[in-house]
């Protein structure tokens, strides 16, 4: 090596020993004839000093500049009496250098690596080498790989086996659009990336593998958020000879157990973690990921609604809609244009409205109140357990709507008040998923989860009739208010599996096409089986307490899917073109 220690090592005990470190200058400070550099690495930061007597030292030290890369060798010393410094491990000492060697000298950066504050995205990504030598991306890149270490140790005790899985493979549904790698030896034909390895672990489990787990890169191009990226990393899992609830249970166990030894400062808010039904999910949180750091449930006024003198209420509870009620404690002293706000948040999610009802001293105010009368008023106020200085929201649409649309008021609330506990890791498990859901797009039915997913065995005999009404052996796991994981029992008899094809309306053809080879497996003695994906990097973001996922990810994509450092996507030659069998067509 060309040091002898690292810059977050040095300590009093050291004091007296000829040491030699190597670094980036972090800070460069000229104090009358002295020079002071703070020198840094990935392990922290030492101050070096030179004064005018040793003048090589002195030279090539005032020549520096930052993110220069120097060797220093010098004698580590005690600092003077009140130049000491707490908020660094190494502040009590320095290192009073004897000699000075530039291994590399740097352009001016574009952007100060020392400041703590905000840097512009586009220019983080595009010096994506320079971000990461700040603080913050470096930390939080020790503490995604802590996590994923955490992650293969659990499961590695407890015998599960790492199995890579292709990444050039033939698409398996989840939802997205896929990713396309056209082949060069046979022209028209392509590969698909893995938007999971969800076939490929299924067909483990028929091989006999019986736990298998992967930290597995997944692919889906599709609309991007603050908590999606195109290539992002699963802890992938399955296991054979299981429930529902075994499943459940290994993971709840490996979430603690990882918790605790990434953030053991966080406080988990209730072991065994809660657990609801989508339907409960979503009729009491307005989601099926709900924030459980805090209250604020919805009241169900549905059936107070019926025969109302509030037309929009009372139809649409007549009309098998649903009207919910969120209390929010003090809320009456919310203004006019905060409740605007609320209403154009609600409208995102399809709500015409937001109606309230505030209680003040001169009794209940809001545009409802008049209509629904003073009986029902308190009636509906007395069952969301409103009091003095409160509001009540509400929305009348169809379940999903009303619930979705009075969740993001919930969420909004709860943002404005603060009431999240950044301190808090609150899980839940979400069960009971519908089978299917209607495509908004297409009106066609789909599969909530994925085709692969085992319906309850007690809903069954409503696959053909009302298939909307059959529940599915799956799960989701829930933290703060986000999705972290998803999985299910599986299916693993041909015969259901071809008739769940069938209802998803994707011909004998078609099945044979895309999916033959699960088909034919499952002839082959599959047997039972399920499993579960984690979101490694939404879980990194949280455990990180950052508030997207680009803030945990060395190298990733920006908002619009572009690599901004190597700039890709980007033309390729002719000749590759060519030699692909690829032909560009003029938009
Ligand atoms: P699912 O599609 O729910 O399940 O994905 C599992 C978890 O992966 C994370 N995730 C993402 N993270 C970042 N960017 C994305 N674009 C993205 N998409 C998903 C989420 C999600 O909960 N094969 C099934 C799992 C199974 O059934 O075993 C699957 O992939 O945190």
């Amino acid at each position: 090596m060309l040091r002898t220690h690292t810059c977050g090592e040095l300590r009093l005990k050291n004091e007296g020993e000829k040491v030699t470190l190597c670094g980036w200058v972090h800070r460069r400070r000229d104090h009358g004839g002295l020079i002071f550099i703070d020198l840094r690495d990935r392990y922290g930061i030492t101050q070096i000093v030179t004064g005018p007597e040793d003048k090589d030292a002195f030279a090539m030290m005032e020549k520096t500049r930052p993110e220069w890369v120097l060797c220093v060798t010098g004698t580590v010393g005690k600092r003077k009496e009140g130049a000491a410094r707490k908020d660094n491990p190494t502040g009590d000492i320095e290192i009073l250098v004897s000699a000075v060697t530039p291994l590399n000298e740097a352009k001016t950066p574009p952007f100060e690596i020392d400041l703590e504050g905000e840097i512009n995205e586009e220019l983080r990504l595009q010096y994506r080498y320079l971000d990461m030598r700040r603080i913050k991306l470096k930390d939080n890149l020790v503490l995604r790989h802590k996590l994923l270490q955490a992650v293969r140790r659990f499961f590695y005790d407890r015998d599960f086996i790492e199995v890579e899985t292709p990444i050039l493979i033939k698409g398996t549904p989840e939802g997205a659009r896929e990713y396309v790698v056209p082949s060069r030896v046979y022209h028209g034909l392509f590969y698909v990336l893995p938007q999971s390895p969800q076939q490929l672990k299924q067909l483990s489990m028929v091989g006999g593998l019986d736990r298998y787990m992967q930290i597995a890169r997944c692919f889906r191009d599709e609309d991007l958020r603050g908590d999606r990226q195109p290539e992002f990393t699963q802890m992938d899992l399955e296991m054979s000879f299981v429930t529902a609830e075994d499943v459940m249970g290994i993971n709840e166990e490996a979430l603690i157990s990882i918790t605790k030894e990434v953030r053991p400062d966080v406080k988990i808010r209730s072991v065994p973690f809660p657990r609801m039904s989508w339907e409960e999910a979503m009729g009491t949180y307005g989601s099926d990921k709900p924030d459980l750091r805090f209250g604020l449930e919805f009241t169900d006024v549905t059936d107070l609604s019926k025969g109302s003198g509030f037309g929009i209420f009372a139809k649409t509870a007549e009309g098998g809609g649903v009207v919910k009620a969120l209390r929010v404690p003090e809320g009456a002293a919310l203004s006019r244009k905060d409740i605007d706000e609320l209403t154009e948040t609600a409208k995102v999610y399809g709500a015409k409205g937001l109606a309230w009802i505030k209680s003040a001293k001169r009794g209940y105010e809001g545009v409802p109140v008049d209509k629904l009368g003073a009986d029902l008023t308190k009636k509906m106020a007395e069952k969301a357990g409103m009091k003095d200085g409160d509001i009540l929201f509400f929305t009348a649409d169809t379940f999903e709507v009303a619930c979705l649309s009075l969740g993001a008021v919930r969420s909004d609330i709860a943002k404005r008040k603060k009431l999240a506990d950044p301190n808090v890791f609150a899980f839940a498990w979400i069960t009971d998923f519908p089978m299917f859901e209607i495509e908004k797009e297409t009106g066609e039915l789909q599969a909530m989860h994925h085709p692969f997913t085992r319906p309850k065995d007690a809903d069954l005999p409503l696959l053909e009739k009302e298939p909307l009404k059959v529940k599915a052996e799956a799960y989701d796991i829930v933290l703060n208010g986000y999705e972290i994981g998803g999985g299910s029992v599986r299916i693993h008899e041909r015969a259901l599996q071809k008739q769940i094809f069938d209802i998803l309306k994707v011909s004998d053809e078609d099945a044979e096409r895309r999916f033959g080879h699960m088909l034919k497996a499952f002839e082959y003695g599959a047997p039972p089986h399920g499993g579960i994906a984690w979101g490694l990097d939404r879980m990194a973001m949280l455990y990180a307490g950052e508030p997207n996922i680009r803030e945990v990810i060395a190298f990733p994509k920006d908002q619009k899917g572009k690599d901004l450092l190597l700039g890709a996507p980007s033309v390729i030659p002719e000749k590759q073109l060519k030699e692909l069998g690829v032909k560009i067509m003029k938009a």
